[in-house]
Formats: C-alpha cells, sequence, structure tokens
C-alpha cells in the first residue's frame, strides 16, 4: 500500500520485491531497460481523468459539450492518440502543436489554435487544416486572419479569448486572467473585435472564451469568468446582432502534488460551471450555448511518474541550511497560509539526482512542490528528511526540498509523483543534457512513446565551422 496513494497513479502498487509498479511494470525493470531520467505514462489514469470530465458534462451540461485537452500540458503523437481515443478534442497553442495532433489523427474539427502571438504561417497552417476554433487574442490577429481567409467557401470558426478582470486564487505566474494579463481582448475591445470578424467574409464568429489560470482549487472565480462570458455574449446580441453559439471558460482545474492539497472534483467542478451558465442565459435571455472545457494538468498530472538515479549524496552542515521564509513565494500549488510559517528544517543531506530543472523546471519557476518515494524500496518506511538537489548548473535547481525518505544510497530509484504535467513539455537542453524518455504503461506492457535524446540529436542542428 502506497502512502498518499491518491497522488500516485491509479494503477501504483508495491510488488512483493518492494518495488514500484504502475500499469504493472515494475520501474525498478522499466530504468533498467529505458535508463533514467524517465517519465512513465499510465494510460489508465489518463483515460478515467478523461472519462470522468465525459461523463460530468453528460450528466451536467448534456448535448453540446465537450471537453479538449490542453496539450501544452504535455504532447507528443501517442499521447494526442490517448486524448482523441478516449474522446476528447484538442487544444493547440503552436504550429508545432498543430503538426503533432494532425499527424495523431485527431480530426481538425476537433482541434482549436490558443496563443497569443500565433505567427502569420501558424494562422495560414491551421485555416489549411480547418480547425475547428481559431481563438483569436488581438485585433492585429484577426487583420491577418481577414487577409489570410478571403476567398474561402467555408468562413473559418474563430473564438474571442477575452481577458474577463478576474484574478485567480493561484502563483501569480499561472494566472492569466488579470486586467494586466497578456492573453486575451480586453473587455472593451470587445466590441471592435466582433466588428472586424463581421467585416471578415471568409470568418465566422462562433464562440467567447475566457481562461483565468492554472491550478485553481476555488471555482468561484470561474463562475465569475462565466458571468463575464455571458455579459459579453448579452452585448455582441444586443450591439451586434450575434448570436454566441459556443462559450469555453478555458481549463485551470488544480490537482494536488503534496498529500494536503485536495482532490479534484471534475463533477462539482463541471456542475458549477454548468450551473452557472444554465442560470447566467436565463438571467440575460440568452440561448444555451455549446460548452467546450479545457483541462490539461487535471488529465495528465497525476498519470505520470518521473523516475530518476540517486548519483550522489552530500551532507547538510545545519549552519548552511536555510530555514523557510516568510519571504519565500507561496508554493503554486498552495492555498495554504501555514505553508509560510518558518519551521526549522531537520534536514540533514541533498541527494543528487540524474535530472532536474531541465526536465522540470516547476520549483524553480515558481516553486513548485512534490512528493516522492523511493521506486526500489517503495514500502520502506521514511528514515531522513533530504533536499533532492537536480543536476544542472543552478542553484534553484533544487526538485524537492524537506522530503521523508528511506535512508537513500548511490543507486537507488526515486520516484516523483504527480509528474505529467508541464515538465517535460517545458524540458529544455541546458547544459546540453538530452532529453529525457516517455514511456506509456497498461496492463503489464511498456511502450516507448517518445525516446531519449542523443548526443546525435544534439549535434543534428549544431553547426560547426568547418
Ligand atoms: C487557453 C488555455 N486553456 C487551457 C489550459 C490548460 O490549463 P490546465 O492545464 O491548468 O488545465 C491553458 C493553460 O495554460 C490555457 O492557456
Amino acid at each position: 500500500m502506497i502512502d498518499h496513494a491518491f497522488l500516485w497513479p491509479d494503477t501504483a502498487e508495491v510488488l512483493a520485491n518492494g518495488h514500484l509498479a504502475i500499469g504493472g511494470c515494475d520501474t525498478a525493470a522499466l530504468a533498467r531497460e529505458f535508463g533514467t531520467p524517465l517519465y512513465v505514462l499510465d494510460a489508465a489514469t489518463f483515460d478515467a481523468a478523461a472519462r470522468g470530465y465525459l461523463a460530468a458534462l453528460a450528466r451536467h451540461y448534456p448535448g453540446r459539450s465537450a471537453a479538449h485537452y490542453a496539450g501544452k500540458a504535455l504532447l507528443n503523437t501517442a499521447v494526442a492518440q490517448l486524448a482523441a481515443r478516449a474522446g476528447l478534442g484538442l487544444d493547440v497553442v503552436s504550429g508545432g502543436e498543430l503538426f503533432v495532433a494532425l499527424r495523431a489523427g485527431v480530426p481538425a474539427e476537433h482541434i482549436h489554435l490558443h496563443g497569443n502571438a500565433k505567427l502569420r504561417a501558424e494562422l495560414q497552417q491551421a485555416l489549411e487544416a480547418g480547425v475547428g476554433a481559431i481563438v483569436a487574442d488581438s485585433l492585429d490577429e484577426l487583420a491577418t486572419l481577414a487577409r489570410l481567409s478571403a476567398g474561402r467557401a467555408a468562413p473559418q470558426p474563430i473564438m474571442l479569448r477575452v481577458t474577463p478582470d478576474i484574478a485567480a486564487d493561484t502563483h501569480a505566474h499561472i494566472q492569466t486572467g488579470h486586467a494586466a494579463s497578456k492573453f486575451g481582448f480586453a473587455l472593451d475591445a470587445l466590441d471592435a473585435a466582433a466588428a472586424c470578424v463581421a467585416a471578415a467574409p471568409g470568418l465566422r464568429l462562433r464562440g467567447l472564451h475566457a481562461h483565468i489560470g492554472s491550478q485553481i482549487f476555488s471555482y468561484a472565480a470561474i463562475e465569475r469568468a462565466v458571468g463575464v462570458l455571458l455579459d459579453c455574449a448579452a452585448r455582441l446580441r444586443d450591439q451586434h446582432g450575434i448570436v454566441v453559439d459556443t462559450i469555453s471558460p478555458g481549463g485551470g482545474l488544480g490537482v494536488p502534488y503534496t498529500a494536503d492539497q485536495p482532490q479534484p472534483d471534475y463533477a462539482a467542478y463541471v456542475a458549477a460551471i454548468s450551473r452557472a451558465l444554465a442560470e447566467g442565459c436565463a438571467a440575460r435571455g440568452l440561448p444555451l450555448p455549446a460548452l467546450v472545457l479545457e483541462p490539461g494538468r487535471s488529465i495528465v498530472a497525476r498519470a505520470a511518474v518521473a523516475l530518476y538515479e540517486v548519483v550522489a549524496t552530500k551532507p547538510l552542515s545545519s549552519a548552511d541550511e536555510q530555514p523557510r521564509t516568510k519571504d519565500e513565494p507561496l508554493a503554486e500549488a498552495s492555498a495554504d497560509p501555514s505553508s509560510l510559517v518558518v519551521r526549522p528544517s531537520a534536514v540533514t543531506r541533498y541527494l543528487h539526482i540524474d535530472g532536474g530543472m531541465a526536465d522540470n523546471i516547476r520549483p524553480a519557476l515558481y516553486g513548485a512542490r512534490y512528493t516522492a518515494l523511493l521506486a526500489n524500496r517503495a514500502a520502506a518506511a521514511p528514515a531522513e528528511v533530504v533536499h533532492v538537489a537536480g543536476r544542472f548548473c543552478e542553484s534553484s535547481d533544487v526538485l524537492l526540498r524537506d522530503v521523508p525518505l528511506p535512508a537513500a544510497q548511490l543507486g537507488d530509484l526515486l520516484a516523483v509523483a504527480v509528474a505529467g504535467a508541464y515538465t517535460l513539455s517545458m524540458a529544455s537542453n541546458y547544459n546540453l543534457v538530452p532529453r529525457p524518455a516517455l514511456v506509456l504503461v497498461q496492463n503489464g506492457q511498456a511502450r516507448l512513446v517518445q525516446r531519449r535524446e542523443t548526443y546525435a540529436d544534439l549535434a543534428a542542428r549544431d553547426v560547426p565551422l568547418g
């Protein structure tokens, strides 16, 4: 039995040999076969999350609703296939993500293209593919789209992303709906945006979109965002004679990374949004629109575990250890003020691992916290509290702080939970370290779906002087 099982994939178990298994695969064997760092994605957990959303939508908003997996959380061809097979559409934010989605066979009409600075070539690519919607973000983008779409037989559906002026209760780096956000149209630009679409024969206004941020635990702000979107819909009806067909309040449902955080409740989240839509439409005399949700993290985060090898340990002299101070940023996923309290640390050692900020930048970027265990001794009781240092040449590359573990030795295998979202998709080649592999596990079978980078990959785009 794994402690805090709700942080690990649904299929996680401890085998008789004491090893952590996921999807019926012994993680120590996976590490031997595929090397470390290794990301292990559990198909069953991904599917269950997708099913959770679709069942909640069918129950609370039957008829015209869809869930689009936000590919920025983690995307390659296999993940896009998993999403499509689970019945999800796909949100993409670049030509590269669109290319992968199409390569995976996701029907173009189930793809939405987002982004605050889409390139002309990416807009052209989306128009040629015939995506279900381009979610426009600025008047300049609409002007480009109007030119590129002129002469089309069927107009391209457009959604307008608005900035609802709502600051979600989450880390500042992942707030996106406040007035100063770089994303979306300011509310006072809505009329100009609608007029721009109406004047372009190649475009058709399909709907309105807002996404107020990520890792959100309280639904109140999202319900307020729905209200703002419906105010916009009423304004478009009253001033432009436009009927808004589709509303999307984005994604953003939070997930726990540590045992003190709440679990996502798809049904309650979808019910809250559906209620806000139904009541808001009734109050404004609007017809019920189609609803599109865009979950990323809450689909894929818990489905993956990152495996690292412990390559060195180092004592931490107590004189060197800095207690947590009140000036440290609130951990991104935490709404718990007690995490700001100064507390003495019992940490005596650093474990140094063979990965870190280049495959998971979240701790360095916004103080994200994680949970870990030793995958080759998964049932052993914690014996010490350690910091886990990444291998990259930045002091901020400390992947976990204050983590209780059995006394770790060189060669032990560290498993980090909830590692699926915004990790590999944000990975870099910092220090020219090849990026890790991703394996998909299911029913005891492991399939390599993204191979480890090699030095040859690094050399392939490196042009010597001669
Ligand atoms: C427009 C949009 N939709 C959906 C998402 C997915 O958010 P999350 O992964 O928090 O569900 C994002 C993430 O930033 C986004 O920008």
